[in-house]
């Protein structure tokens, strides 16, 4: 059992009375949990020093606002329903790698590639970029693919109407600016960075369980995951909040530390949000103790996104769409900073 469960299973049965033995011996040993529950994951993640690598304020410069908006309406019009298990859902998959086919095939280190599951129809996609010096130390850029819509008013002839604009067409749209500025604009990275749009993460966060599972299982070193799922709404244009359970604090600490560093370029402002259970494909990373931070476009209670799951997530209903190129700027600073940071393990030999 994980500690998570354990430690909720312990405040559980600390309410509970009467006590038998068995609840009296694992309540023993719910006295060696830490007095404060581990809200946060703690992967071990050291904070790096800010590099500000070559290119990186020239890269900024090259995000496309119009190229947003053009996919994120592209990704919820021509395919509104990427549902996890249909073949519509599966095709807009199938759809997504294409476009990261062609984008790749500009660089003779990258490529495009699925992950098949296989419980259900729709793959994630992953496009790689293999680092030049340490190809085996991994960031990943990621968000879901899916969409979903729940409850009345879905179906039109039979069919499901999820466009899923915000959620998370619009994540894939600022994964696909980096994408492209990153094989137009800079060089091979150090490390290997791979983007990654999950399956079925509206049915349980099915896509990512499963790749972050394989990652642990083959023990890759996955260094750092950035999250992106809703990335346009919220009622300041320049807000953005970090979620904060189910993520590393150590990461989440560093990147706002980037967003401070380069504010004048950003100009982001931004706060902290708890989602109180695991909301996104972050947790899938943070269970199998890989380091993972979301910063999200609007504060989940005070301004909760009310089109969410429904037929009206659509491109109409953005509140603050230009929020989507900072979101891309984010993604670029991540990666770039994180390709090149000295890593606390990076032993170098003295003479
Ligand atoms: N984008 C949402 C998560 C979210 C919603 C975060 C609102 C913050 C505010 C995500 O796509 C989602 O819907 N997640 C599921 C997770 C569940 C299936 C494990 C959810 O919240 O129902
Ligand atoms: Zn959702």
């Amino acid at each position: 059992m994980s500690p998570w469960r354990t430690f909720g299973l312990c405040l559980l049965l600390s309410a509970c009375v009467p006590i038998d033995e068995d609840t009296a011996s694992l309540l023993d040993a719910c006295a060696k949990e830490p007095a404060t529950p581990l809200k946060f994951g703690d992967a071990g993640f050291k904070l790096p020093a800010v590099v500000e690598p070559n290119l990186i304020l020239e890269s900024l410069d090259q995000v496309d606002q119009s190229r947003l908006d053009a996919d994120v309406n592209l990704i919820s019009t021509q395919y509104a329903n990427r549902y996890y298990n249909s073949t519509i859902g599966r095709d807009a998959a199938f759809w997504l790698k294409n476009i990261w086919d062609n984008l790749t095939s500009q660089q003779a280190y990258a490529a495009a590639t699925t992950f098949t599951h296989s419980n259900f129809l729709q793959p994630s996609v992953i496009a790689t970029l293999t680092g030049a010096s340490k190809p085996d130390e991994i960031i990943i850029i990621g968000g879901h693919f899916d969409s979903i819509c729940h409850g009345i008013n879905c179906l039109n002839s039979g069919v499901m109407q999820a466009p899923g604009a915000n959620d998370n067409a619009s994540g894939i749209a600022v994964m696909n600016e980096v994408l492209r500025i990153w094989l137009s604009e800079l060089n091979q990275p150090e490390r290997t960075i791979q983007f990654m749009a999950y399956a079925g993460e509206e049915a349980g966060l099915l896509g990512s369980k499963d790749i972050a599972t394989s990652y642990r299982l083959q023990n890759h070193n996955v260094v750092a995951v950035l999250q992106l799922d809703m990335t346009s709404g919220g009622q300041i244009d320049n807000e953005i909040y970090f979620v904060n359970d189910h993520v590393d604090q150590q990461l989440t600490n560093y990147v706002t530390g980037l967003v401070d560093h380069y504010q004048d370029v950003l100009d982001i402002t931004y706060d902290y949000v708890t989602c109180h259970y695991a909301c996104s494909d972050h947790a899938s990373w943070t269970q199998q103790n890989y380091a993972s931070v979301f910063p999200i476009d609007h504060h989940i209670t005070d301004d909760p996104f009310n089109e969410i799951h429904t037929r009206q997530d659509t491109v109409s209903n953005l509140s603050s769409t230009t929020k989507m190129s900072k979101f891309a700027k984010l993604g670029l600073i991540f990666t770039q900073e994180l390709s090149q940071a000295k890593l606390d393990d990076d032993t170098e030999c003295q003479p």
